[in-house]
Formats: structure tokens, C-alpha cells, sequence
């Protein structure tokens, strides 16, 4: 039988759709097993400042739906000191915590991994994060969603875009990582995705859009990951307009309305698989592991091979696609 009795939830970095459906499974499958369940606030930040919420299956009642984190989240510096990760540590243990289920993103699972390795308390990380940058899970709490609200954007821009004969550039989020670009881009019909993982080349995409244009494409939109090192989508946006005046050029920044919005079913369904798991897994002994899907299978990995894996996750054939279905 396990020691686990009472089970701490967070939230940390920054937040993703789908965050809400998740902590509802952490509790509700707590509560199911037995345990108590303390909802801490504000990531890290909460631990420091003992802002805890004794939870139940109430407190997590039509959530389901909704964007964002009932428990907050914040960004710490101090957490990341010595002092900090001790007194975390000291107020968790206070409390009576002895195990914790962390979501949220790369910085979320190192400071998780570093609690975890000084001092004695198990904790299970879930992927939470719109960018999908994390290894140990094929796709990322809130990914899934922020591309649907893209591709919704993208849709709207391209009714203005035919109207008016115009190329746009549309930035969007994730960092350093190019999937919330490369598949929104794919969904949204772009003619050109301009991603980090890929070196840019100007005269390239220059070429792309005097062809279309020859071939009578009135408008054009091409997709920009912020991470993308040719400067963004203003930047790019003047180099084009320097060497190519067919189309009337534009640019939209999609910025944080990516991270908001109800969760999609995709998104609500992993939610809920990967809370499930997470407290499952602690109960069973796991500890130190991102839990993630893997297929259509829940797995886990160690959180010290999830965090030092940089292994390529755009999809190859997808990024061949973009110039072969924009044609
Ligand atoms: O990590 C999620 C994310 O939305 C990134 O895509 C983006 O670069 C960053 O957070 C923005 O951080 P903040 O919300 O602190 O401005």
C-alpha cells in the first residue's frame, strides 16, 4: 500500500486550455482513491507563500470547459534559488503534502525534478503547454486548441485577404518550438510556414510568392513562428515588401488570445488521461516522470530523459506539404 495521503496540484508557466480539465481529473481521481488533494496557487510562487486550497470534488465542478487555471500561475525566480526550493519544500511538508502532480511547461518540470532530487517527495509532471515543446508526450496540453484558435484567425484573415488582393503575415506563439505554426499552417491552407527548426531564406519565399503570383493567386498568407530567427513578421513583412510589390502586404500578430478559449474535445480527453494517470501513477510508486501520450497510449518517461531529449518533433512529410498543397 502506498505512504501517499495527501496529494498537492499546480499550475505553472505559462497557462493552456485545457489546464482546468486536468486538475479536475488530479482531484476527482484523488478523491476516488482516498486521498486528500491541496490545490496549490500560483506554481511555485504558491508553494513559497503557502497559498494552498483544500479541494474536493466540488471544488472542481463544470471546469471542464473553461480556459485558463482555477489555480493560477505565475512565473518564480525565487523558487529556482536554494533558499527558495527549501522553504517550498518545508511549507509542502507542513501542509502534510507528500506527493505532487505538476502542469505546465519545460521551466514547470525542472523546477519539479530539482524539488524532487534534493528533497524526499514524488512528483509526477503532465505537459502543459500550448507550444508542444516537451518530449515525453506526442502532443502537449492546450497544442491542440491554440492551433483550432489559429486556424479560426487564419480563416478570418484570408476572407479579407481574397477581398483585397493582399499577402498577410501572421505571427503566431510557441516559443522556440514551430508546431503550433507548421500544423496551423497545414490546416489554414498558408502558402508559405516560416518556423525556428528551419533556416529562412528570403529571396526563397520571394521566389514562392512571385510564382503563385504568375499562377493568379490574388492573396497569400504565410505563417510565422515568434521563435523564427528572421526577426518576425514585421521584419519580414518590410524584406519582402522591398523586393515585391505584387500583393498589398499586412501583418497580424496573434499573440495571447492563442492561449485562451474552452478546451477542445482533443484537448479535454488528454486532459483527463493525463490527470488520471499522473495520481495513478504516483499511488503505484512512479516518481520523477512526465506522463505523456505516446500514440494513443499513456506512458512515462523520466523526467531527466524527457527534459534532456531535444528530439526533432515537426512532422517531416508535413513540412515538405506547405509549398506541394499551396501551389
Ligand atoms: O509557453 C507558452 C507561451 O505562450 C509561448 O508560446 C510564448 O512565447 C510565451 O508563453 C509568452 O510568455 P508570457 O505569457 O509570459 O508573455
Amino acid at each position: 500500500m502506498s505512504r501517499i495521503r495527501k496529494i498537492g496540484v499546480f499550475t505553472s508557466g505559462g497557462d493552456a486550455p485545457g489546464m482546468n480539465a486536468c486538475i479536475r481529473a488530479v482531484v476527482r481521481t484523488s478523491v476516488f482513491m482516498g486521498l486528500e488533494v491541496v490545490g496549490i496557487r500560483k506554481g511555485y510562487q504558491g508553494m513559497l507563500d503557502s497559498d494552498f486550497w483544500d479541494m474536493d470534488a466540488r471544488s472542481v465542478g463544470n471546469i471542464i470547459h473553461l480556459g485558463g487555471t482555477i489555480l493560477k500561475t505565475a512565473r518564480c525566480l525565487e523558487f529556482q534559488t536554494n533558499e527558495g526550493t527549501e522553504k517550498a519544500f518545508k511549507n509542502l511538508k507542513t501542509k502534510g503534502i507528500d506527493a505532487l502532480v505538476a502542469i505546465g511547461g519545460d521551466g514547470t518540470a525542472r523546477g519539479a525534478e530539482r524539488l524532487s532530487s534534493r528533497f524526499e517527495i514524488p512528483v509526477i509532471c503532465i505537459p502543459g503547454t500550448i507550444d508542444n515543446d516537451l518530449y515525453g508526450s506526442d502532443f502537449t496540453l492546450g497544442f491542440d486548441t491554440a492551433t483550432n484558435t489559429v486556424i479560426e484567425a487564419i480563416d478570418k484573415i484570408r476572407d479579407t485577404a481574397a477581398s483585397h488582393n493582399r499577402l498577410f503575415f501572421v505571427e503566431v506563439m510557441g516559443r522556440d518550438s514551430g508546431c503550433i505554426a507548421l500544423r496551423s499552417g497545414i490546416a489554414g491552407g498558408a502558402e508559405a510556414v516560416l518556423l525556428p527548426e528551419r533556416e529562412t531564406e528570403i529571396d526563397e519565399l520571394i521566389e514562392k510568392l512571385s510564382m503563385d503570383a504568375k499562377n493568379k493567386k490574388t492573396s497569400s498568407i504565410v505563417i510565422v513562428a515568434e521563435g523564427d530567427k528572421s526577426g518576425g513578421a514585421y521584419h519580414l513583412a518590410k524584406l519582402v515588401t522591398e523586393k515585391f510589390d505584387f500583393y498589398d502586404v499586412k501583418v497580424t500578430i496573434l499573440g495571447h488570445l492563442q492561449r485562451g478559449g474552452s478546451p477542445s474535445s482533443f484537448d479535454r480527453v488528454l486532459a483527463s488521461r493525463l490527470g488520471y494517470a499522473a495520481v495513478k501513477g504516483l499511488l503505484s510508486g512512479e516518481n520523477r516522470q512526465m506522463v505523456g501520450l505516446r500514440g494513443n497510449s499513456v506512458v512515462m518517461t523520466p523526467l531527466f530523459e524527457a527534459l534532456n531529449n531535444t528530439q526533432f518533433k515537426l512532422e517531416k512529410d508535413l513540412m515538405e506539404m506547405v509549398s506541394v498543397l499551396s501551389i
